[in-house]
């Protein structure tokens, strides 16, 4: 056991070590430390926590802890970097799930009712907020793990009355919370239940309102929603730490929606209240003008001999075929050969916010030849070629020119500006938002079919020939 003041320093030390951590994963250079801080932090905060005064049950505590251990080493390990956002997505499950059982628990304690009455009062709203919150995130979280996971269709499930049906359910859960904080010992349970079960329902209409290119909002809006949740059980538990990480994950989550949905020009305020996906104007889908022409390996190859500035576009097919390290691998070739070339990174690329950083970083990309939409899209028209690898709906000219797409209105990378574009992917299929792409059938335009990986390797060894 040790005492109170030593577990406030820890607990105080360990909030520096998050927000540390933090400000580390804000920059690839940094990021690692970033992790570093946060493990030490988190095993301080375990430490701390496990020794405090009143805490029983060790090995019950150590069992638990070394199990859900190995789970999570195992199925880290195990996942593909393809998969990292469903786990990220069940991931938050979890959290909203803990948070909706440490209320029960919290609420049945027979030391909640042995309070004084303001402070039993305040208890009450806590637990009464932190099971909405968490009831909220264990649903939707399990949706969006669905949606990305491709056992749930991607497109927005909207019915006519949907914000009307919200509202109620809204107004409601107030009504029951405020029956539920007026009633004496436990009555108040029924009401608890009942709140759960519609938190749970507006938790899936939330998510399932929102469409397939949508998604990156969903899954940082879960993300804070967790953070708020895991405050919210700190509340519940008295825990300070708890309260100060939840706030932190919640805060930093908000403001990583914030910058999505910037970078997808959607309304923030019409993303939390799920009225996300309907953000086309509708009507028939417009036909695709022009024809589709394809190149092979050697053409291209003969083609970027000649470039003097190539941009690489990744997306998630990238991912998919593991192509970052021959991609990196042509790059150094063609920097050898004298030319100018960077790869431009879409902010909703793959399937999690940065995913193609991390792709990149992975295989030893140099930061300074990594650039962001804004920084190349004024580039473009300058560039001889633009190869688009495994990139579909981040470079859909749709976005800019036809109000009928679902993808209307989010910034792209204007490949189609440049002299030429190569567009690497298996076949024509559509990509995670499900629309068709008008590049494909510009006259700048010629695809090249086939896996990534095994087609920069092709090109790769044209180059070297
Ligand atoms: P997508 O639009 O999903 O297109 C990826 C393309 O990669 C597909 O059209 C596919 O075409 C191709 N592909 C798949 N496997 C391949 C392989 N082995 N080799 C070559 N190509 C392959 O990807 P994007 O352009 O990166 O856009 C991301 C989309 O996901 C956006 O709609 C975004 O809103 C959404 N999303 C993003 C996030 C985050 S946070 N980034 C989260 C959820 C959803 P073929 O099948 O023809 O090969």
């Amino acid at each position: 056991m040790i005492a109170k003041e030593i577990q406030i320093a820890a607990y105080l030390f360990a909030s520096i070590l998050f927000i540390l951590s933090l400000g580390g994963l804000s920059s690839q250079e940094s990021a690692k430390r970033g992790v570093f801080y946060g493990i030490i932090g988190m095993i301080i905060a375990i430490l701390a926590t496990v020794m405090g005064q009143g805490v029983h049950g060790f090995v019950y505590i150590i069992t638990a802890v070394s199990i859900a251990s190995v789970i999570g080493v195992l199925v880290a390990r195990k996942v593909e970097m393809t998969s990292m956002p469903q786990l990220v997505a069940i991931l938050h499950s979890f959290v909203g799930l803990a948070a909706v059982l440490v209320g029960f628990g919290s609420y049945m304690d027979p030391k909640t009712h042995a309070l004084a009455s303001t402070e039993h009062t305040i208890h009450l709203v806590e637990v009464f907020i932190g099971v909405f919150i968490g009831a909220i995130t264990f649903t939707g979280s399990i949706i969006a793990w669905g949606k990305l996971e491709g056992k749930i269709r991607s497109k927005p499930l909207l019915y006519p009355g949907r914000h009307t049906v919200n509202i109620i359910m809204l107004i409601a859960s107030i009504v029951l919370g405020v029956l539920f904080t007026n009633a004496p010992g436990t009555d108040g349970l029924m009401y608890l239940y009942v709140m759960t079960a519609i938190a749970c329902f507006i938790g899936v209409m939330l998510v399932m309102a929102i469409g397939g290119a949508d998604m990156p909002v969903v899954v940082s809006m879960l993300n804070s929603y967790s953070g708020w949740a895991a405050s919210a059980a700190g509340f519940m538990l008295g825990n300070d730490l708890l309260i100060v990480t939840g706030a932190l994950v919640g805060s930093s989550g908000a403001i990583l929606s914030i910058i999505m949905c910037e970078a997808m020009n959607r309304s923030f305020i019409s993303v939390i209240l799920g009225g996300f996906g309907d953000s086309s104007k509708g009507g028939e889908a417009t036909a695709m003008v022009g024809e589709v022409t394809s190149m092979n390996h050697e053409e291209v190859a003969d083609l970027l001999k000649e470039a003097k500035s190539v941009v690489i576009v990744p997306g998630y097919g990238m991912a998919v075929a593991k192509a970052q390290y021959p991609i990196y691998d042509m790059v150094q070739t063609l920097k050898k050969a004298g030319k100018k070339v960077r790869f431009a990174i879409h902010p909703v690329a793959g399937r999690l916010p940065g995913h193609m950083n991390v792709l990149l970083a992975e295989a030893n990309v140099p930061y300074d030849i990594v650039m962001e939409m804004d920084e190349i899209n004024p580039e473009l028209p300058d560039t001889d070629v633009v190869m688009v690898i495994g990139a579909n709906d981040v470079v859909n000219p749709g976005a800019q020119d036809d109000p009928t797409s679902p993808i209307y209105g989010m910034p792209v990378i204007e490949v189609w500006k440049a002299e030429k574009v190569i567009v690497m992917k298996r076949s024509m299929s559509v990509g995670y938002a499900g629309v068709e792409n008008p590049l494909f059938y510009k006259s700048n335009a010629d695809m090249l079919y086939g896996d990534a990986k095994d087609s920069v390797e092709k090109i790769l060894g044209f180059l070297k020939a």
